[in-house]
């Protein structure tokens, strides 16, 4: 299916952005761990989340979907059924490499993943790899790749250090560890934290050492079983980011976000934005901070001409899945914009340096491709025309911004893919220009 997003006039008004995507696949399934029945609110009513809801069912989880919020009564740490049916993660990455931590432990267990096309090309060895030094056996195709089996067994605690800065595989690592006597993860370059934060509500021993400069070294310890009472899900920062480079983007814009999660492991993307002279308010998380709890903040944002900047490697992990803004923006910046050490761009849903210099490209962009991320010459404008999702949500949703702060508007192709992360965008985005 195709969109048109023709140049906008100013975005005004007030909108809640989509619920986070990340806390509410990691609410759903450590409540399908817990012992006791978990109320989440606000989860987010989208494709990927639904792999979850369905994944967890599959595995023996009973999910009550009310009104106002999901009650999910889960089989306890250690009782996941074993489905005779392969697990389909859809489109899912979180899904795809956060379950098999969980899935592991669980003694005679079989479990097989699959999911769509483009999860069949994201490599799982990552998490295979330290789910093996604990002890857990996994067969996947071409040694690498789903459909993949984890046969569920006892495990022993490992420290590991991540190779590559990954949410996903140190998550994966930290569910195995909770029923180990110690399982340590060291990450060198911090990357969003909701996993242990949330373990840490559930009652887990789980302790942090270090800083957000140097790194974490985080301990989990043998949990008899995990509680949760109730989770609320705030708003998606990397969902909220597309409407707040589009404030920043279409002249005269006013924009309030309400209710966005501001854990700063997410919030890369506005430092950055503060950087290139964006005007975006709120009472953002102290760099650093560590909480049981996801802070949340209204976000005010404003239309302002914007100057080129560059983003390192330290800071890739925590806005990774707003690099392909960050490209957009520094069409319209002064100056040149550079991506570095942002490799990991290249397995995510579609490869993102790629899809997005040649997606931009073609909408009149001054782009150039490096191995580890992308170098724009701002030149104040973008033509518009017309860009393939290729079935990634963050670049159909990439094109549809693009569009309303184009000169001749943008045709997106495979716009259904924005349903991965963010079904409405193209109703909140009408709703603030009508406003
Ligand atoms: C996610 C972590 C990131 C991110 C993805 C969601 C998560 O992936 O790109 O969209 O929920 O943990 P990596 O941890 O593999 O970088």
């Amino acid at each position: 299916m195709n969109a048109r997003f023709d140049p906008s006039g100013p975005l005004r008004g007030r909108l809640a952005p989509p619920p986070d995507k990340s806390i509410s696949h990691r609410a759903a399934l450590l409540a399908a761990m817990a012992s006791e029945p978990v109320r989440i609110r606000n989860y987010l009513a989208a494709a990927d989340t639904s792999s979850t809801l369905d994944a967890v069912r599959a595995l023996g989880a009973i999910v009550e979907e009310r009104p106002d919020e999901l009650m999910i009564r889960g089989t306890g740490l250690r009782n996941a059924h074993v489905p005779t049916d392969p697990i389909d993660v859809g489109n899912a990455g979180t899904l795809l490499r956060l379950l098999p931590g969980w899935l592991a432990f669980q003694l005679d267990g079989r479990f097989t993943l699959d999911g769509d096309q483009s999860i069949r090309r994201r490599p799982i060895d990552r998490i295979a790899e330290p789910l093996r030094l604990m002890g857990a056996r996994i067969d996947a195709r071409d040694g690498r790749f789903p459909p993949f089996t984890v046969a569920g067994g006892p495990l022993q605690g490992i420290e590991y250090e991540l190779p590559v800065a990954s949410a996903q595989v140190k998550s994966c690592v930290l569910l195995a560890g909770l029923v180990t006597d110690a399982t340590t993860v060291i990450e060198p370059v911090p990357a969003r934290d909701h996993t242990e934060r949330l373990l840490l509500r559930a009652g887990a021993a789980l302790t942090r050492e270090g800083d957000a400069r140097r790194g974490y070294r985080t301990t989990v310890r043998n949990a008899d079983e995990l509680e949760l009472d109730c989770v609320e899900v705030p708003g998606d920062l990397s969902s909220a980011a597309f409407l707040i480079a589009a404030g920043v983007l279409v002249s005269g814009s006013r924009l309030v976000l309400e209710g966005v999660g501001v854990n700063w492991t997410r919030t890369g993307f506005l430092r950055i934005l503060e950087r290139m002279g964006a005007i975006v308010l709120g009472e953002l998380e102290s760099v650093g901070a560590f909480d049981e709890q996801e802070p949340v903040a209204d976000l005010d944002v404003t239309g302002a001409p914007i100057e080129g900047t560059t983003v390192d490697a330290v800071e890739v992990p925590l806005t990774i899945d707003e690099l392909p803004l960050v490209a957009l923006l520094g069409c319209f910046a002064e100056g040149e914009t550079v991506v570095k050490g942002a490799a990991e761009l290249r397995l995510k849903e579609s490869d993102r340096i790629s899809s997005v210099v040649e997606g931009l490209r073609g909408l009149g962009a001054d782009i150039e491709a490096a191995p580890d991320g992308f170098i724009v010459r701002g030149t104040g404008s973008l033509r518009g025309g017309r860009i393939d999702a290729g079935g990634d949500h963050r670049l159909a949703l990439l094109g549809a911004v693009a569009g309303l702060a184009s000169e001749e508007g943008v045709e997106v192709v495979g716009i259904e893919a924005a349903a991965v992360s963010y079904p409405r965008f193209g109703e909140d985005v009408a709703k603030l220009a009508a406003a």
